[in-house]
């Protein structure tokens, strides 16, 4: 297993997220990472309802009140801290979590995410 770089902490906006593709073993993953208060959190960029991707443009994953991850295909609502969808049609399902850990330069490292499906999808 090897732990792959996301991105440093101080690249994403207080209450915001990024995304990321990295290399997990040769297969394209992509990530989204998430700054909740202290707690740095990470998910794979795959909504449970289809399989696609959340975001609409490039690291616009919030919805209007910036208090939730937005699918922006059919509008999931998922939270930050656990990635559970609280409203839309996968209602109950949860983001695919990233394992992760904050190197004390702030570097956000994925652990081990060749094991990662590529899907979100049940
Ligand atoms: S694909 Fe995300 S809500 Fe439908």
């Amino acid at each position: 297993m090897t732990d792959v770089a996301l991105c440093r902490v101080d690249e994403i906006p207080p209450e915001s997220a990024v995304g990321r593709d990295i290399d997990a073993g040769g297969r394209p993953v992509p990530v989204i990472v998430v700054r909740h208060g202290a707690a740095i959190a990470a998910y794979l960029n795959s909504c449970p309802h289809v399989g696609v991707r959340l975001e609409w443009q490039p690291d616009d994953f919030l919805d209007i009140t910036g208090a939730y991850l937005l699918c922006s295909s059919h509008g999931a609502l998922f939270e930050k801290a656990g990635g559970r969808c609280l409203a839309g049609p996968c209602r109950g399902a949860a983001l695919v979590p990233v394992a992760t850990r904050v190197d004390a330069d702030g570097t956000v490292w994925a652990i081990g995410p060749e094991a990662l499906p590529l899907t979100a999808r049940r």
